[in-house]
């Protein structure tokens, strides 16, 4: 029996569900992990996630496909992620097989959660680990816990989808050699000042640079960016400061391998910005939410698809990809696991 929730008018924010999973690093292995009720976390005063922010995270979705069955989309990729993220950080990797193991246990445990098909919503996974033991010199932690919660969402943009306005940030969320290709909390820590900020003046998100050049464009605080030339090619930006987002590789697969278009990783100049016929950020999240616009320091890039809907081409995206997830639309080969 699905929970007493108003799925459709579900903003992007934290329900308390039934399960979550845990499991504790310690002397030098990971138990054998647990479901709990609790939904609290106590920690040492002086844990390196307090201190240092040893955290990394991730995040997918559980959807109901049109045949009623729950499923939840390519895991594995984020337990690869998770655990080069995990490697950058100095924390313990989580054992890629054990956190597929953990998404279908607190799917499973809160079935009554996951929003029906059809609805809108989503139930939104956010897998996340961190330093639990004291550290006081700047090292890593000893003892660590990996956590997976579920909580039923809606659309990552108030008002739903809708053309967004970027603005071309000042302030960098990647440096090269940096953390930006990795999920780490302290790139999203020192993003909040800058969302803040533009959502003060009027902006959805942030469009990043590299910060080398500030040529080139790199990504949104949450999303990865994609646009559509006015010859149909679907073009992405080649940086290895930016996340692998595997919202957009999958919409690269889809585009060439369903759509049949022209798919190009390649660097991406600022300067190019007004040649595009459409733009989208692509990501757990996000999904694909249309760009309608992109200010420059005060100069205005309107995308011609405007500032009503999507384009042509973003729209055929969103509507195979999420297809695939809901089940309308035939997957490639182990892109969905089905949990029921
Ligand atoms: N880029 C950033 C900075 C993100 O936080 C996210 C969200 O996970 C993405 C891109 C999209 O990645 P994915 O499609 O794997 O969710
Ligand atoms: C996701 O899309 O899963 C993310 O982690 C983005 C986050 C900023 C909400």
């Amino acid at each position: 029996m699905a929970k007493d929730i108003d799925w459709g008018s579900l903003a992007f924010g934290y329900i308390k569900t039934d399960k979550r999973y845990v499991s504790n690093f310690k002397n030098g292995e990971w138990d054998e992990g647990t479901l709990t009720e609790d939904n609290t976390v106590v920690l040492n005063e002086c844990a390196g996630v307090l201190q240092y922010a040893q955290t990394c995270f991730e995040g997918l979705k559980a959807y109901t496909t049109e045949q009623g069955k729950v499923v939840v989309f390519r895991p594995d990729l984020n337990a690869q992620r998770l655990a080069d993220s995990a490697r950058r950080l100095e924390c313990p990797v989580f054992p890629e097989d054990r956190f597929v193991d953990a998404v279908v246990k607190t799917v499973e445990a809160n079935l009554e959660f996951v929003p029906p098909y059809g609805s809108g919503a989503t139930l939104y996974l956010r897998p996340y680990l961190f330093g639990s033991s004291e550290v006081i010199g700047v090292k890593p932690a000893t003892e660590y816990q990996f956590r997976l919660f579920a909580t039923p969402v809606g659309p990552y943009f108030k008002g739903g989808v809708r053309p967004l306005t970027l603005r071309i940030s000042d302030l960098d969320r990647a440096a090269p050699n940096g953390t930006g290709h990795v999920k780490a909390g302290l790139n999203y820590a020192m993003s909040l000042y800058n969302i803040v900020d533009a959502h003060n003046q009027g902006y959805d998100e942030n469009l990043y640079v590299d910060a080398k050049t500030r040529k080139m464009i790199e990504e949104t605080g949450g999303a990865n960016i994609i646009f559509i030339t006015k010859d149909n090619k679907v073009v992405t930006p080649k940086s290895d400061t930016i996340l692998p987002s595997i919202t957009r590789r999958s919409l690269m697969y889809v585009a060439k391998e369903y759509l049949g278009l022209e798919v190009e990783e390649r660097d991406v100049m600022v300067s190019e910005l007004g040649d595009f016929a459409e733009a989208g950020l692509c990501g757990t999240a996000a999904v694909i939410s249309p760009v309608g616009k992109i200010v420059d320091h005060g100069e205005e890039i309107c995308i011609p698809s405007g500032m009503e809907g999507m384009g042509p081409i973003t729209q055929k995206l969103y509507d195979t990809l999420t297809g695939i997830q809901m089940g309308r639309i035939e997957a490639p080969e182990g892109w969905i696991k089905i949990i029921k």
